[in-house]
């Protein structure tokens, strides 16, 4: 029996979700002031009717604690920054919905260069 495709997502947005404990010194994406921002992406995304072809997933530390909130959209390796809210809102509407990456809210070039050769 041929079994029907199952399409693939749009995009992927991982976000990261990892806190640090009381009394570390290493800035961390989710503080008492962000920790919401997760559930606010889910939230408009499904308001949207986008929850399927886009996929929102909870992930730990992206490597770029220093520049966080952040959260990576895939496909592109788009990765967003210092996020909030209102940035959220616009990235949904300017990158998963118009398919153009809002280029003021992406991690500056310093912390994001080319990616690393295997070889
Ligand atoms: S804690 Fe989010 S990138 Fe490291």
């Amino acid at each position: 029996m041929e079994m029907p495709a199952i399409p693939q997502p749009t995009f992927y947005i991982f976000k990261c979700e990892q806190s640090a404990p009381p009394g570390m010194p290493k800035p961390s994406c989710v503080t008492e002031q962000s920790r919401d921002l997760f559930n606010y992406l889910a939230q408009t995304m499904m308001q949207k009717g986008l929850m399927g072809p886009v996929q929102a997933i909870r992930t730990s530390c992206l490597g770029r604690c220093q520049m966080g909130p952040v959260m990576l959209v895939e496909p592109g390796h788009h990765m967003y920054c210092q996020l909030s809210k209102e940035k959220i809102d616009k990235i949904i509407e300017e990158h998963i919905i118009g398919g153009t990456p809002v280029q003021e809210y992406l991690i500056p070039e310093q912390f994001w260069g080319a990616p690393i050769s295997l070889s």
